[in-house]
């Protein structure tokens, strides 16, 4: 990388050390601080990483600012419109759109890696049966590593590729035996004459005895779930796979690592928790108690927040909403449920928000998640589902920044510093003499 020009750092009785800045293709530049600590003997500090790039990627562009999400140059909203979700995965893994012959080969690809190896299904009698499904994933998936040896080298590009489609091809077949384990249904095997998300929906949904029919429009909403959800560069949970494949850690125990991260309702819990909330408000009179709740959420002391609204990233409407948004007006035309009371609840909720002072000041808009558990509900998905799809979706941004990781010369194992603040060095006195 070429630099673009420097940054001079003054620091402890006026001494200066320079740093190079890098620009990438779009977006903020960096300053390269590597060699901080060698010239200056301080770290930085940064909890949370607000200022700070951890690696250099070609996946994902975000601009919170402008409500804007790129997925290897294209914006989301042209993805969502033109592709289905498999073609976005390759998109994403390879970096260009494939042509017709390349996406039909990767369909078949990972339509014939779906199945599990028929040892893995007893995993889960290993499991209550009340556990969440969140809990059944980060287990299952990590267990894949105990079943996949043959494709566990991690500096064997052809190892990567096919792990990324073993990933890819089988979550869907993991989440629905999740779901099934919990209900007490029988596992329903994949099937290779559907596309990716029909092929889903029916392991999801049917039984044994009957015959389950596709309903496309519905098919096409799990699809575009997907899409949205498939990459959103550095967030919590990829920055979490990357950190635990920095050790050399092999791919399915590191997206174990991003399930475990992702479950969290600051995180992708937050369409779970979204709709809890949107529940509990209309339990407690809907509508009518709208300026109660936004009393509440704004109140400090009550630790209640607006699920489905602020975003670390985004100061703007999160564009993945609006499509979320039209997405869900879709399946519930299609339905007969335009008179969800939950939906006519969550329109009004997000219009009380956006012209509320505290939520415009503070740039909080909704994101995906707002609308994506009124989609999943009503796709018939239980709420303590809404994660594992999340997932699903996501382990396609895993595994690619993943494979760009490992892949990149510059890659080292990820080791943050700290600024200590404990004890300084003291003697110890015996437990007699305490
Ligand atoms: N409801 C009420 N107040 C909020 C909310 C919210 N949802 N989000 C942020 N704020 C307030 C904060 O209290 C803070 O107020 P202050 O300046 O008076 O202290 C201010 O807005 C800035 O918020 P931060 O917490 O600094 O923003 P941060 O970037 O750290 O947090 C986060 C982002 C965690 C997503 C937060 O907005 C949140 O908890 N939202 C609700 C959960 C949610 O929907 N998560 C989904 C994220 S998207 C995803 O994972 C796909």
């Amino acid at each position: 990388m070429q630099a673009k020009g420097k940054a001079t750092l003054e620091y402890t009785d006026g001494k200066t050390a320079e740093f190079p800045v890098f620009g990438g293709s779009i977006g903020p530049d960096v300053i390269d601080i590597r060699t901080l600590l060698g010239k200056t003997g301080m770290f930085t500090y940064d909890p949370g990483f607000l200022s700070t790039a951890s690696c250099q990627s070609a996946i994902t562009y975000i601009d919170g600012d402008e409500g804007v999400l790129l997925y290897r140059g294209y914006p989301i909203e042209q993805i969502a419109q033109h592709c289905d979700f498999l073609e976005t995965a390759y998109l994403i893994l390879n970096g260009e759109l494939p042509t017709a012959a390349e996406k039909a080969e990767f369909d078949s690809t990972v339509t014939h890696h779906t199945m599990v190896h028929e040892q893995l299904t007893r995993f889960f009698s290993g499991f209550r049966r009340d556990a969440h499904p969140m809990a059944v994933m980060v287990g299952v998936v990590g267990a894949l590593s105990a079943f996949y040896h043959d494709s566990l080298d991690i500096n064997d590009a052809n190892h990567r590729r096919v792990s990324a489609i073993r990933l890819i091809a089988k979550l869907p077949t993991i989440v629905a035996m999740s779901y099934k384990y919990t209900v007490g249904q029988p596992f329903v095997y994949p099937t290779n004459n559907l596309s990716y998300s029909a092929n889903f929906m029916r392991m999801m949904f049917s039984v044994p005895t009957e015959e389950y029919k596709v309903n496309d429009v519905l098919v096409r909403a799990l699809d575009r779930i997907l899409i949205l959800h498939a990459d959103h560069e550095q967030n919590a949970s990829t920055s979490t796979v990357r950190l635990a494949g920095s050790s050399g850690a092999n791919p399915f125990a590191c997206i174990s690592t991003g399930i475990a991260c992702l479950w969290g309702p600051a995180h992708g819990g937050a369409n779970e928790a979204c709709l809890h909330m949107l529940e509990e408000l209309q339990a407690r009179g809907g509508v009518e108690k709208l300026g109660e709740f936004i009393a509440q959420v704004k109140d400090k002391t009550s630790q209640v927040k607006l699920m489905g609204f602020g975003h670390r990233v985004y100061k703007n409407y999160d564009p993945r909403a609006k499509l979320m948004r039209e997405t869900c007006h879709e399946v519930l035309t299609e339905l007969g449920l335009h008179d969800d009371p939950l939906f006519k609840l969550a329109i009004a909720l997000e219009k009380v928000a956006l012209e509320d002072e505290y939520f415009v000041q503070r740039k909080l808009y909704p994101n995906v998640d707002f609308y994506s558990g009124i989609v999943q509900r009503a796709l018939g998905i239980p709420t303590s589902m809404f994660t594992c799809i999340f997932a699903l979706a996501r382990t396609v941004g895993w595994i690619a920044q993943w494979t760009e990781m490992i892949a990149d010369p510059e890659m080292k194992i990820g080791r943050p510093r700290q600024l200590y603040t404990g004890a300084a060095r003291r003697d110890l006195t015996p437990i007699g003499q305490r």
